[in-house]
């Protein structure tokens, strides 16, 4: 299976073009499953929650989740693409997942980072995992990876893949999920943006180092952390499944649940 992500630059508010662009490069890829940053359709730095309300959309209904699933169709590719999602009066950072068969599902970030507690809602619904074909795949948001707990409760759910749309601004994550990915056995994409925004007094500056991880930490590939890149690479998805750490040794068996942890 081709696996990969986009790190792209979105430009504010520019969401035509930021899905426009997304779409081109993903036509360009030879890939199974391609991740794209949190928010890649609106960028990030909201002002207002009546800002995120405008800019955000529904999901499946908009227009941003239609066209990914219509090139999800005539591609025959998966894609688990964050972006601003409206429902009635509410504004949350999502991601959905499209696969040739349209749309799969969809995410509500638990976990707000700063400022997005202003312009969003925390997510209000279970964690889930999804399958494409034969594979189980887990969706995280940027900050989620703060909270070992997400990783851990996807990969218990049977995720081989963390899906990781991300706006990073601190420097730890791609370091971070290193570990998620040796403590849970699992791979990761952490598709991250580039560039700065300043849209108030603060500007913010993402971090770019998107990455695919393998299920004992190897670094398959990392990205810049200031260009833009479309990259996908082969992986044994199903490498996930094992999760013995020696013969006697079973990374979720030997949990001591009962004890607490
Ligand atoms: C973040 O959660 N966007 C840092």
């Amino acid at each position: 299976m081709k696996v990969g992500f986009l790190q792209t630059f979105p430009i504010f508010g520019k969401k035509q073009e930021n899905v426009e662009a997304a779409v081109s490069l993903i036509k360009g890829m030879d890939a199974d499953l391609v991740v794209l940053p949190e928010l890649f359709n609106t960028g990030y730095q909201f002002t207002s929650w009546e800002e995120s309300l405008a800019l955000a959309e529904a999901v499946p209904d908009g227009e941003t989740t239609q066209s990914l699933i219509k090139l999800a169709k005539e591609k025959r590719i998966s894609i688990v693409a964050g972006l601003a999602e409206r429902e009635k009066g509410t504004c949350y950072n999502s991601a959905v997942l499209v696969s040739p068969q349209g749309f799969v599902g969809c995410y509500r970030k638990l976990h707000l980072f700063y400022n997005e507690k202003l312009w969003f809602a925390p997510g209000d619904r279970p964690l889930e995992v999804y399958n494409i074909g034969t594979v189980t795949i887990g969706i995280m948001i940027c900050f989620d990876w703060f909270f070992p707990e997400v990783a851990r409760a996807l990969a218990v759910k049977g995720a081989d893949i963390l899906c990781h749309p991300a706006n990073l601004v601190l420097p730890y994550c791609p370091q971070a999920m290193i570990t998620r990915c040796i403590e849970n056995r699992v791979f990761a994409i952490t598709a991250n943006r580039i560039g700065t925004e300043r849209r108030t007094e603060e500007s913010l500056s993402f971090i770019g180092t998107s990455q695919i991880l393998g299920t004992k930490g190897e670094i398959l590939y990392r990205a810049s952390p200031d260009r833009e890149e479309s990259m996908a690479i082969e992986i044994n998805p199903h490498n996930a499944r094992n999760k013995h750490i020696t013969p006697v040794n079973h990374l979720f068996d030997d949990r001591r649940i009962t004890f607490g942890v």
